[in-house]
Order: C-alpha cells, then sequence, then structure tokens
C-alpha cells in the first residue's frame, strides 16, 4: 500500500530485522469455463473488492469450495482436486474441479475433471483419494450420489483416459466396475463417504471409507481387492470410537520419532496416523498408533486418544487429506478452510471457502504427535528483503522500517 511498515520490537539490546514483501501467488484464470457471469454491479465494492480474496491461500476465482480431494504428484505436476459448485458461493451442484502446479503454490486451473456421467454419480460426485498403482496409473476412488430423493451414497473408482498426459485432465468411470461398494449389511446410506487412498500389503489393496453406526458410533470400513477393480467389505471396520459420524478418513504411515521423511502410504510404518473428520463438531483429530497389517486392525497408543482428541489445528481447518509427495519425500497436509460468513454474504461476495497452505507433517521426537510446517515452497513468495541491522532498541520503543511497499510483511528479529 506504499506506507512504511512500523515494527514493535522486544526489548531487548541489538537487533537484526529482516523484513520481506509478500507476493501474490497467482492462481492463473480460464474464464471461458467458468459457468457464470461475474456478481452483478448491484454488490457493493466493499463487499467483492479483491482486496478481501486470500493472496497467497489456494482459492478459484469465485464460487463455493469445500474438501480438497485426490491430492498427488504426477509427472512433474502437483494435482488438487476440490469439492465445488460451479453455479454458485453456497454448497450444491458438486463436481470436482481441478488445478496443477509445480510448488504447490501457483496454481493453474483446468477444467472440472469428475462430474456427474454415470448412474452412480448423477446426483453428485463427492470426496475421494488417488492411489498410485504398480505402473504408475493413478486411480481416484470417490463418493457418488445415486438417488435424487435422499443422498444415497455408494463408492466409484475412474482412471485417466490418457495416463500420458501429465495434467490428466480426462477421467473414465468404468461401467462394468461402478459402483465398487454400496452401502450393504446395515451400513446408514446417507453415512457412507470419502474412501481414502489405498494402501497395499500382503496381496490386497485396502482403503477406508467413512461412516457411523447406531448413529454415534464412528467407523471407518476397510474395503479389500486383489486387483483395483472388485472390493470386498472386510467384517470388522479399521477402528471406531464414539464420536458421531467420521468423514474423510485418512490413514498413513509415519517414519520414526523425529524423522522428517515422509513414506508412501503403501510402505509399513513403524507407526501410523488415523485422522477423523467429525461431522458433529465439525473439527478433525487425529490419533498415533499402530496398525496390524493381519487383522487390518488399528490400535491407538494412547487409549483415550479419540476422547482427548489431538488436531491438527485449532482455528477453522476441516475435511484435510494428506499425501506422500516422492519428489521432495515428504507427506503434505492439505486442509479447507470456512471462512465463516453468512450465507447472503458469500453470495454477495461470489465465493465461499479457501484452503490452508501446504504443510509438511512428521512425528515429533516424543512420538506422541505430529509436527507441521508450511511446505517450504511458500518461502518463493517472499520479494524484496530489507534489513536493519545493529539497530538498539529501548523497552517500549517503535521505529519504522522504511523502503517496503506492500500489502504484507513477513518479519524476523534476531537478538545478536
Ligand atoms: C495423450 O497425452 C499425450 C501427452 O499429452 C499426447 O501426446 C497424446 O497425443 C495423448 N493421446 C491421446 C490419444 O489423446
Ligand atoms: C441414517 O442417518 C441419518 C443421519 O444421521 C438419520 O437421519 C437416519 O435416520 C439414519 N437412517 C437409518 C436407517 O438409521
Ligand atoms: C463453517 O462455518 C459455519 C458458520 O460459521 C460453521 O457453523 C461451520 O461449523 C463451519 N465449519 C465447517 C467445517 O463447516
Amino acid at each position: 500500500m506504499g506506507t512504511p511498515q512500523r515494527v514493535l520490537l522486544a526489548p531487548w539490546a541489538l537487533l537484526a530485522v529482516v523484513a520481506l514483501q509478500l507476493a501474490g501467488a497467482s492462481h492463473v484464470i480460464h474464464w471461458s469455463l467458468e459457468a457464470e457471469a461475474a456478481p452483478p454491479p448491484s454488490v457493493p465494492a466493499s463487499i467483492v473488492s479483491p482486496l478481501l480474496k486470500t493472496g497467497y491461500h489456494f482459492q478459484p476465482p469465485r464460487n463455493w469450495i469445500n474438501d480438497p480431494n485426490a491430492p498427488m504428484y504426477y509427472k512433474g505436476w502437483y494435482h488438487l482436486f476440490y469439492q465445488y459448485n460451479p453455479k454458485g458461493a453456497v454448497w450444491g451442484n458438486i463436481v470436482w474441479a481441478h488445478s496443477v502446479s509445480r510448488d504447490l503454490i501457483n496454481w493453474i486451473a483446468l477444467e472440472p475433471a469428475i462430474y456427474p456421467s454415470i448412474p452412480s454419480d448423477q446426483f453428485g460426485c463427492w470426496s475421494g483419494s488417488a492411489t498410485l498403482l504398480p505402473d504408475g496409473t493413478p486411480a481416484i476412488t470417490y463418493t457418488g450420489i445415486s438417488r435424487s430423493d435422499i443422498n444415497y451414497q455408494v463408492q466409484n473408482v475412474a482412471f485417466p483416459k490418457n495416463a500420458s498426459d501429465p495434467l490428466l485432465r480426462e477421467w473414465v468411470k468404468p461401467a462394468e466396475l461402478n459402483p465398487i461398494a454400496v452401502p450393504e449389511g446395515g451400513i446408514n446410506a446417507t453415512q457412507f463417504r470419502d474412501p481414502t487412498t489405498a494402501w497395499y500389503a500382503d496381496g490386497h489393496w485396502r482403503m477406508l471409507v467413512g461412516g457411523v453406526r447406531g448413529g454415534a458410533r464412528g467407523l471407518a470400513f476397510v474395503y479389500r481387492s486383489r486387483d483395483f477393480r472388485r472390493w470386498r467389505r472386510a467384517r470388522k471396520p479399521l477402528h471406531s470410537a464414539a464420536t458421531g459420524m467420521w468423514e474423510c478418513p485418512d490413514f498413513f504411515p509415519v517414519s520414526g520419532a523425529g524423522l522428517e521423511n515422509g513414506l508412501d502410504t503403501s510402505e509399513a510404518g513403524p507407526k501410523y496416523v488415523l485422522k477423523n473428520s467429525l461431522d458433529l463438531t465439525r473439527y478433525d483429530y487425529y490419533t498415533v498408533g499402530s496398525y496390524d497389517r493381519r487383522r487390518d486392525r488399528y490400535v491407538p497408543d494412547d487409549p483415550a486418544g479419540d476422547e482427548r482428541r489431538r488436531r491438527y489445528d485449532y482455528g477453522n481447518f476441516y475435511a484435510s487429506k494428506t499425501f506422500y509427495d516422492p519428489a521432495k519425500r515428504r507427506r503434505v497436509l492439505l486442509g479447507w478452510a470456512n471462512e465463516s460468513d453468512s450465507v447472503p454474504d458469500d453470495k454477495a461476495k461470489g465465493w465461499a471457502g479457501i484452503h490452508a497452505i501446504p504443510r509438511k507433517i512428521w512425528l515429533d521426537p516424543s512420538g506422541k504427535q505430529l509436527l507441521q510446517w508450511p511446505v517450504e515452497e511458500v518461502e518463493k513468495l517472499r520479494g524484496k528483503p530489507v534489513s536493519v541491522a545493529g539497530k538498539v532498541v529501548k523497552p517500549g520503543q517503535h521505529f519504522e522500517v522504511t523502503g517496503l511497499a506492500t500489502y504484507q510483511v513477513s518479519t524476523a528479529v534476531n537478538s545478536l
């Protein structure tokens, strides 16, 4: 904004200050792909001002977004799909929008990748995940809504139309396979969703689907397959707890305590993390525990972990999902942040929802909880550094750092 930034410093004697101007992340927009016209001019500029949009976080040009879906790294590109309403800034008409990035920060919007087109997803394409098959081809598993009267949920699979296309623009849903799982055997059909990334062990693929039993016990159903085509539900869930419905389960191995490298979802880890999104309270929590591959059971290390509820984030952060990034051997966490505006305000703004900055996560040295840090690529947003060295500042004193022309600064203060 051209105004110099004032920095309030702690009362240390000698300091070095480095202030960095932050440039905005980009999201290249293909307007021709947007279904709706821009908000009408009657909406006051104070509401639709671009200054109110995030400069750095993931956000499409307009409309409603929620859960991140099927994040993956493929042929040099990061792919992010997400729950999207192409027709407005409220939840509804859900398709999978699709963006790609070289760095998890700057994104290019492509056309929606998964949208209603078969009987088992004709009333909505809800959340799901990507799994890389042994030949390197990705598969997407997702929840389809197959009835118009209730949100009747089944699970579907899709494969790239052309696996040589690094942008994975088109997906096919084989009619002979879909749906791959239906709510049989007493499963509540409106509470059966969000398949995870699958992992391979002892000749079988496994994936989880979130659900609830008896209205109160959240659980993760286990499905098994030899060929990723035909799936069968295991008799027992991976885990369950008296929390209400589990949405968007996420299950992955972690390296040993304090080790920052991530593991592919099919690698055996010394420890595992199970995350669930609680539909009742609208937050994500996780436990760290052990996984018995033979019995397909998960046991949290802390027997009260499901009640104590460690959270990834104590702000507005929901429906998160991780993926293993082979390019940097790290596990990356993505999540949706609901801006908590009212529906009329969202409609007036023309958008609702952003994604948090992707975070690398790993097990902390105690082995009891996860550590997380924004991916290092976020530092690309830093612009011109301005340093002030050897400045003596007295308790309570203010001083101005000049030479900055930016909306935001990131300040590092070192006591020398
Ligand atoms: C598949 O994608 C590759 C890479 O983009 C492209 O060269 C090729 O023409 C595509 N094949 C078809 C059948 O579209
Ligand atoms: C399924 O879950 C919904 C939402 O909790 C509930 O209203 C409905 O009664 C349940 N159906 C059955 C058959 O239990
Ligand atoms: C979103 O915002 C509304 C309104 O503030 C809130 O009730 C809801 O719990 C929020 N979170 C999610 C994950 O929907």
